[in-house]
């Protein structure tokens, strides 16, 4: 889960990381109030979850009231790398004296940590990275040591802070690995952290992702940084009715038990696609072990009311949840649905009881669905469905 930069703020203020987080808005009338309260100069930042904000006009200095009002109008008028800009944040404006570059991520590939700093950084660090690559300083982390006093002040020394600001860097340091470690995240990214009048040192920006296997047990707190309205209204139907769903763009609807075999027909539906008008997969939609009617009327509702989808392919191997079981879920879900189904949907049964299945869905001779015996045989037959209909 990918965070607001005034949600990242949030949580590094909770954590003592400097920062000014300001007032989070969504209509410019709002956004002068927030000015006016502020005081003095103000910056009116988009918040989108995408880079490059500054560059796309998202981020402005408002010297009034009035100028807030009227760069927050443009602002919630932009879209940001397609992403409409619903929210802005009204902060106090500390000119920066000099931007740095700093973050903690997740380092899968080396299994460990990696903090990258650059004391040449601030918002053009890709272009530093690509120009003076020496000045991007990255430091493994052993998750099981993690970051004390000590490896902050290496690290520090190794990114190469001014003086002035020294201490305070290695003090922020200690705090942006709590933030990383406490919170669960995989990123905490702060662009830029600025060394501000007087040498204070802040952090301007911030991103930060979570992972969202810990938000459930571990961080509770975590759900209220979800921002429905954001999220796509399928998915957000499918969270509310607890299926393990992601939309993509394609036209065959795809409903599996299992994660590894909701992909592996995922990459059959797409081979099969070539073949038939380059139809791809329109989502992704593993309802697990117990695939009873109502978990089965559930994920085809939600399918169903994608527009981009033309047929479904149900893939179910039978394991502990038999195929007897998922065939009467299906002739369930259909008789729930009713009128509400409407596209053709392709069955392949196998595994535990299989035979039942097969027999259960023949029976019920329903219009709509047609039986496979094969996974590749029957991603052809959605694929093929798909391109005419
Ligand atoms: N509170 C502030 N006061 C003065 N200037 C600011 C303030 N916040 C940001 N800026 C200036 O705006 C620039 C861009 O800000 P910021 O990093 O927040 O957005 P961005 O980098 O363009 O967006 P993203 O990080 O999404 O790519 C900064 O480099 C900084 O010079
Ligand atoms: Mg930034």
């Amino acid at each position: 889960m990918d965070l607001m930069e005034y949600q990242a703020k949030e949580l590094f203020a909770k954590h003592g990381v400097a920062t000014t987080i300001g007032v989070v808005v969504e209509t410019a009338e709002e956004a002068k109030a927030a000015a006016e309260q502020l005081g003095g100069v103000t910056v009116i930042k988009a918040q989108v979850k995408a880079g490059g904000r500054g560059k796309a006009g998202g981020v402005k200095i408002a010297k009034t009231p009035d100028e807030a009002f009227q760069y927050a109008t443009d602002i919630l008028n932009l879209t940001i790398k397609d992403l409409p800009v619903n929210r802005v944040l009204v902060t106090p404006a500390t000119p920066p004296e000099e931007e740095y570059y700093f973050s903690f991520l997740l380092d899968r590939s080396n299994r460990q940590y990696l903090c990258i700093a650059s004391v040449e950084g601030g918002v053009e660090i890709e272009e530093v990275a690509k120009t003076n690559p020496d000045a991007v300083k990255k430091i493994a982390i052993d998750p099981g040591k993690g970051v004390d006093a000590a490896k902050a002040r290496e690290i520090a020394t190794e990114a190469g802070f001014p003086e002035a600001v020294f201490e305070q860097a290695v003090t922020m340091i200690e705090k942006l690995y709590t933030v990383f470690v406490e919170e669960d995240a995989t990123l905490v990214e702060v662009n830029p952290l600025a060394r501000l009048a007087g040498d204070t040192l802040e952090a301007l920006d911030g991103k930060v992702s979570l992972d969202e296997n810990a938000s459930e047990v571990r961080h509770p707190d975590h759900e209220a940084f979800e921002i429905r309205e954001e999220a796509d209204p399928l998915e957000a139907k499918a969270k509310d009715l607890g299926l393990n769903y992601v939309k993509l763009d394609g036209q065959v609807g795809i409903i599996g038990n299992g994660a590894g075999l909701v992909m592996s027909t995922l990459d059959v539906v797409a081979y099969a696609g070539e073949k038939h008008g380059g139809v791809k997969p329109a989502n992704f939609l593993d309802i697990g072990g117990g695939a009873n009617a109502q978990v089965m009327a559930n994920g085809l509702d939600v399918i169903l009311n994608d527009e981009q989808v033309k047929s479904v392919f149900v893939n179910v191997f039978g394991g502990i949840t038999a195929c007897d079981e998922v065939a009467n879920g299906i002739k369930g879900a259909l008789e729930l649905l009713g009128d509400k189904a409407t596209k053709p949907l392709v069955v392949r049964l196998d595994g535990n009881a299989v035979d039942k299945g097969r027999a259960i869905l023949d029976e019920l001779n329903h219009p709509l669905v047609t039986q496979v015996d094969t996974m590749d045989g029957a991603a052809d037959k959605a694929a093929e469905l798909a391109n005419n209909a």
